[in-house]
């Protein structure tokens, strides 16, 4: 058994004795963090307390697993997620999602703000994940494979498991809630990107852009799970209104849409 997966195994059994085990994770990003305290029998464990986590240190970003109950079925949180941005080990980014594959997870939730590339976006949009373009040039997989966990060249042509974006579109449907679909764009931040940036990905093919998510789609593929993405608009990307992109900004939005984004989840996860 390599190092590494020892590591993780130890990790795992911490991260199991605090919050348990479960089949779904959902991962919070900026301003959506506090959607954990919505769940039932809520059980809690901070990353610093968790050997091998990095603490986390983006704001709106708690650093804790929970794992509580939603409509009788539990599961696992990650309150706060790390960033390549914040100057951690990138292999780092893969580390709590191996830990929820050793909890039994084997459909993962990833959320983010993101900025709209897409001109017909509007904050306040909702924007299921279709695929993803790395432009970072990074990857958490990066260096010795974990046999333990998946293959040294996983397969990445469908990340955002079909059938479950089917859920989430029906999902939407039925609650009148208008979801975009598109690809997403990982960027280094912490800068926002610059309007030429923004050309330029709007002309690869990119409907937003953001700081995460890709990095947690890579290592959860990498270990064999179903991926969901959703992204809330919470700005138009660099240059397209006349105004700066700030982060309050970014965390109002999150915080304006926060009630149609929490129905989203809780309906979801009682079909996944
Ligand atoms: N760019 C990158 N990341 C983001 C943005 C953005 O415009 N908005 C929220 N996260």
């Amino acid at each position: 058994m390599s190092i590494e997966y020892q590591r993780l195994c130890e990790a795992a059994k911490v991260a199991e004795e605090a919050i348990g085990r479960a089949d779904t994770a959902i991962v919070l990003g900026s301003g959506l963090g506090d959607y954990g305290e919505t769940l039932d029998d809520l059980k809690r464990v901070k990353y610093t307390d968790i050997p091998g986590f990095s603490a986390s240190t983006a704001p709106g970003h708690a650093g804790e697993l929970l794992s509580g109950v939603k409509n009788g079925k539990r599961v696992l949180v990650m309150s706060g997620r790390f960033h390549r941005y914040e100057g951690i080990a990138i292999r780092q980014l893969a580390v709590p999602v191996y830990v929820f594959r050793l909890l039994g997870v084997k459909t993962l939730i990833l959320t983010n703000a993101a900025g709209g590339v897409n001109l017909a976006y509007q904050p306040g949009d909702l924007m299921l994940i279709s695929d993803y373009i790395n432009l970072t040039g990074d990857s958490p997989l990066t260096g010795p494979n974990i046999d333990e966990i998946g293959p040294r060249f996983p397969d990445m042509s469908n990340v955002f498991t079909e059938r479950l974006r089917g859920i989430a579109r029906q999902t939407a449907e039925e609650m009148g809630l208008a979801l975009r679909e598109g690809v997403y764009c990982w960027m280094p931040g912490p800068c926002y990107e610059t309007p030429a940036e923004i050309r330029m990905i709007r002309l690869l093919g990119a409907d937003a852009v953001g700081m995460s998510t890709v990095p947690d789609a890579m290592a959860a593929r990498h270990a064999g799970m179903d991926v969901l993405g959703i992204s809330c608009i919470t700005n138009m990307a660099a240059g397209i209104l006349d105004q700066p992109i700030t982060h309050q900004e970014v965390l109002e939005t999150g915080r304006r849409i926060q009630a149609d984004f929490r129905a989203l989840i809780d309906r979801i996860l009682q079909r996944v």
